[in-house]
């Protein structure tokens, strides 16, 4: 049988990666697919470059649009990016009829709605294995591996760039902005690192698996999205002598409701830092690896790990849709795998919560006076918010009037940092009570709040 012909939109790292894996292993993804596959049209604003990756046996083109008309092509791999110009294309080869890999969970996250049913009625698939970190094949284990499961909770660390960043806060003892400067410097973290830091990029895949988890549509508008720029050293190191590692987690939980706790159902779905205990296998993940754990009613606990980016990494999981597709492409639509795991009509209307809602336990810290009372005060004010601590933990300031802002006529007051552990609680008392403890005079800089995952 003639090879399955492909057509690649954008080469970049990714696409110049897939290219050359494609070709090294061509006889082995044969084997596997049943039939060749073969990027035969490539379109890139820079031709010159393109050609001289792929060779002169390749057709190279400035316009996208030429692969999508092409009627050889049965497959586009779309490696663009962003909302924009991507979001056309893939909506255009869909309408003529062509097959859709892509790596770009930005678009997914915010338009997978529109394009999984303009695909489905195409009676296309839309592919995205290397939308979710990198090579790790997350997008098959939760929509396949794990299928007998009702799941009950992911958490993954899902972006490499601050995994490194934290990995090395954490080794040597320094702040956020002074490490970043030094992954930009090495070439880990992007000269506009935005979507990184802040946590937009995964919350953009934890918005995907947690649609394929749930069986819910994908709202990336629904996440709760908080990133890693007021992280501080002092903050990794308390939470170190506690037993704990902090990452930056994407978050999704099924919340059954509980009309004793007050508890609706619904699915959390949030991006944060977050303590870890330090024994937790995903805890000890480090530099710029990605990790996925997944539990299910039935199987418990997994454990998935590797490169969430780079060349190589990505075109693994992106040739294992190409060969997806290829085997499934003249099967009936409605034999295939479904785009979100779970059959279009039988979607869930589950609602995503409201930060507010989420349940959850902390570390606080709060810079405080030194003196009597004080720390009753602070536990009073949990107490009456019905939350109850897990442990407490104090510490001589680094410096008097270390970290952060002191306020006027504090420099010199004799100080020191109390560190709370405490258990769930709902956000929202929580929220109530950290404004309580903060108009007390003698909490004297804004309480440091993170969150605390067991993952038991
Ligand atoms: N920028 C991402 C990361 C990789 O740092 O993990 C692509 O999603």
């Amino acid at each position: 049988m003639k090879p399955i012909q492909v057509g690649l939109l954008g080469i970049g790292v990714v696409g110049a990666g897939t290219f050359h894996v494609l070709k090294r292993n061509q006889e082995e993804i044969k084997r596997r697919a049943g039939r060749g596959i073969e990027i035969t049209m490539v379109a890139d604003l820079d031709v010159a470059r393109a050609q001289s990756i792929v060779g002169s046996g390749v057709q190279v083109v400035n316009d996208a649009r030429a692969v999508i008309a092409n009627p050889d092509i049965d497959i586009v791999i779309e490696l663009i990016g962003g909302y924009g110009i991507a979001k056309s294309l893939v909506l255009e080869a869909i309408a003529a009829g062509k097959h859709v890999v892509t790596a770009n969970k930005a678009l997914l996250a915010v338009h997978g709605t529109e394009i999984f049913a303009a695909a489905s009625a195409k009676g296309v698939m839309v592919a995205f294995e290397a939308a979710v970190a990198g090579g790790i094949p997350i997008i098959k284990a939760l929509r396949e591996g794990l299928t007998a499961n009702r799941i009950q909770w992911i958490a993954g660390i899902i972006n490499g760039t601050t995994n490194f960043i934290l990995s090395e806060m954490r080794d040597k003892g320094l702040d956020f902005g002074v490490v970043l400067k030094e992954a930009q410097r090495l070439g880990y973290a992007e000269a506009d690192p935005t979507f990184d830091i802040e946590g937009v990029d995964a919350a953009h895949k934890v918005t995907l698996m947690s649609a394929i988890a749930f069986g819910i549509p994908v709202q990336f508008d629904k996440a709760y999205v908080e990133g890693i720029t007021k992280l501080g050293a002092a903050d990794i190191k308390y939470a170190e002598q506690l037993g704990y590692r902090i990452k930056l987690l994407g978050i999704t939980k099924r919340r059954e409701a509980d009309a004793a706790k007050g508890y609706s159902a619904g699915v959390e779905l949030r991006v944060h830092p977050s303590l870890i205990p330090s024994k937790r296998l995903i805890a000890n993940v480090e530099g710029a690896m990605n990790a996925v754990v997944v539990n299910g009613d039935a199987v418990g606990n997994t454990l998935y790990y590797g490169k969430g980016a780079g060349s190589e990494p990505t075109a693994s999981a992106v040739i294992a849709d190409l060969v997806d597709i290829t085997r499934l492409h003249t099967a009936d639509p409605l034999n295939r795998v479904p785009h979100l795991a779970f059959q279009p009509g039988a979607m869930s209307d589950l609602p995503v919560l409201p930060m507010g809602d989420v349940v959850t336990s902390y570390y606080l810290r709060l810079r405080v006076a030194d003196e009597a009372g004080v720390l009753a005060k602070v536990t009073g004010i949990l107490a009456s918010a019905d939350i109850s601590i897990d442990a407490v933990l104090q510490r001589e300031a680094d410096e008097v009037g270390g970290e952060g802002e002191v306020p006027e006529g504090t420099r010199g007051m004799p100080q020191t940092d109390v560190i709370i552990l405490t258990h769930d609680c709902q956000e929202a008392h929580m929220n109530h009570a950290m404004a309580l403890m903060q108009a007390l005079p003698t909490v004297l800089q804004p309480i440091v709040r993170i969150r605390k995952e067991e993952l038991a």
